[in-house]
């Protein structure tokens, strides 16, 4: 590494070298060490040249080409959040400090080169030349090189995808992305990213969608051709304000990322798509908050919104925030957010509170404390009443207890669409099926949330009685034959609860045909925690997709399958 003189000052453009040692730090990274020629002043600007090569680390993803979509060349990624970045370009890397950036990307022919940038151009030589002009947190940089082209979908907005998928991300997504971004702005103030893209990653991409800005990257599975997946986009959308403007300070109270945004998610999805339909997938997510505690235990530390992150007194012992990742931040979240706005009693109220608590904190990294202490200033009337500490709904206890949300908003307006679910899945779940009553239900109508609804009451209810299940499968081929990625996850564990062998093989195609850990980890669990035939296609289906799969997937899978991976 060198030091480099002041700009605009005298001396030797080249620098001056400075030793650096690399240092343990955690079994996630470790430490730079630069060794200053003198301590600086504080406030003194210093420029610090680093020559370096990115190793192995799991930032960077480098794909054959059998792994992406066109199967015709290679492809990289990068995926910082959470603290992924630092194996990508030595950084500060936590979210607490927020920097600008610029790269120059030079790549093969025939290669395309994008990043989370407010500017990009392509220079001679196939180089790509990036700007963010915004400050933002070092998880947030992203690149991608690969063979990929874009669509226009909006006024500021494109999609990207390789050349044989480029058709249908056009299809899904054209003239939508618009009216998400004004109705973001009227809610939470001006959209300050300049473009909103959307790349369409290949299919072992871990998440559903990542909000890097300007640039949201997201899973193919959203491809279902009939936009009802949409709720993902809406949620990156949303990381806009929250979480990309507004930052958790630590990976500790990443519930201020996640659960603001699924609030401001549904804020956005009340206005677009209305209040019953919101409800119904609001009470989706619920079903998945219910079904996390329920297999950890309500009582489990990570139960709770603040998480204790920091490396203890050995830092081998330190906790990885990848590892916390979990349904509480994301529905215990929300819910805690839905009772301040029940606290304030009045929907435009807390929206002009929201955009006040954007534009106060915007730029900048945070705390609960920070956000709450706001709260208690903006509206002084609630902090008169003491509403911080009413028994039972503490604001101390929803960040650092454990357990189901102490407040759930009504979601009481979805009935009309979640009703005759409950209704269907009650009639599948009885001893001597009651065919005539079934037949009465038509669900050709049904939105696809309403079948995820559906299948979530079928699957709390299993195993049902011997013979339902498979009934179930013949009647509803647009269920049990689903290309739908959110029916499919559920359609499988359905197979997979009332070990119904017969379709066992959709349980592999499903993990062969896409890589996210929200989809792969409740699969191998259903399946580790089955029969012996169950654990044996989860040991085929590892064997065969591992390499595909994200290496943080990987090592989840492989501890659940006990073969001494993650801790
Ligand atoms: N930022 C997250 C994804 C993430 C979280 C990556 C933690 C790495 C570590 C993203 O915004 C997200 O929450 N995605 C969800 C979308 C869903 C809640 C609509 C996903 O991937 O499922
Ligand atoms: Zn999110």
């Amino acid at each position: 590494a060198a030091l480099l003189p002041p700009p605009g000052g005298p001396g030797d453009a080249a620098g001056q070298e400075v030793p650096v040692e690399s240092r343990p730090f955690a079994s996630y990274g470790s430490a730079l060490h630069v060794a200053l020629p003198q301590a600086p002043r504080a406030g003194q600007l210093l420029t610090l040249l680093i020559d370096y090569e990115a190793g192995e680390g799991p930032g960077v993803c480098w794909l054959s080409p059998e792994q992406t979509a066109g199967k015709q060349k290679p492809y990289m990624y990068t995926q910082g959040q959470a603290v992924l970045n630092r194996s990508f370009f030595p950084c500060f890397d936590t979210p607490s400090a927020k920097f600008t950036y610029s790269a120059t990307v030079k790549v093969p022919e025939g290669f395309t080169a994008v990043m989370s940038a407010t500017s990009w151009e392509k220079q001679k030589d196939n180089t790509f030349v990036f700007k963010m002009s915004q400050p933002i947190p070092s998880y947030l940089i992203a690149l991608v090189v690969g063979d990929i082209v874009s669509a226009d979908v909006g006024p500021r907005s494109r999609v990207w995808a390789e050349p044989c998928l480029i058709e249908a991300a056009k299809k899904e997504y054209d003239g939508v992305i618009e009216e998400f971004l004004v109705v973001g702005e009227k809610l939470f103030g001006p959209y300050v990213w300049g473009r909103y893209d959307i790349l369409f990653m290949p299919p072992s991409f871990p998440f559903g969608g990542m909000e890097n800005p300007c640039l949201t990257f997201v899973t193919p599975c959203l491809l279902a051709g009939d936009r009802s997946l949409v709720d993902v986009i809406i949620h990156e959308i949303s990381h806009s304000w929250f979480g990309n403007l507004v930052t958790n300070a630590t990976w500790g109270e990443f519930w201020l990322n996640e659960g603001f945004t699924m609030y401001a998610q549904r804020r956005i999805s009340t206005e677009v798509y209305g209040l019953p339909y919101t409800c119904l997938e609001a009470a989706t997510g619920r079903a998945l908050l219910r079904q996390h505690m329920d297999a950890t235990g309500e009582d489990h530390p990570l139960n709770k919104l603040r998480v204790v992150i920091e490396p203890g007194f050995c830092l081998f012992l330190g906790v990885n925030p990848d590892d916390t990742y979990n349904e509480t931040p994301y529905e215990k979240g929300y819910c805690f957010v839905s009772y301040l706005a029940h606290l304030v009693g009045n929907q435009s109220k807390f929206d002009a509170f929201l955009k006040a608590y954007v534009n106060r904190f915007k730029f900048q990294s945070i705390t609960a404390d920070d956000t709450l202490g706001f709260f208690l200033e903006y509206f002084p009337e609630l902090k008169e009443k003491g509403v911080d500490s009413i028994p039972g709904f503490e604001f101390d206890r929803w960040l650092n207890t454990p357990g189901w949300p102490p407040y759930l908003p009504d979601l009481s307006p979805g009935q009309q669409l979640m009703r005759p679910a409950d209704e269907l899945a009650e009639l599948w779940a009885a001893d001597g099926l009651n065919m005539e009553a079934i037949e009465a239900v038509d669900i050709t109508g049904w939105r696809t949330y309403q079948l995820v609804y559906f299948l979530d009451q079928i699957l709390q209810k299993s195993p049902l009685p011997e013979g339902n299940v498979k009934r179930l499968s013949k009647m509803y081929p647009k269920i049990s034959k689903a290309q739908n990625a959110e029916l499919r996850l559920r359609w499988c564990q359905i197979v997979l609860k009332n070990n119904l062998e017969a379709e066992y093989s959709k349980v592999k195609d499903f993990l062969h045909s896409q890589g996210k850990q929200k989809y792969t980890l409740p699969l191998y669990r259903a399946m580790w925690g089955g029969s012996e035939a169950t654990r044996a296609l989860a040991m085929e289906t590892f064997s065969a997709t591992a390499p595909q799969l994200h290496v943080n997937v990987q090592n989840y899978v492989k501890k659940i399958l006990g073969l001494g991976g993650a801790e």
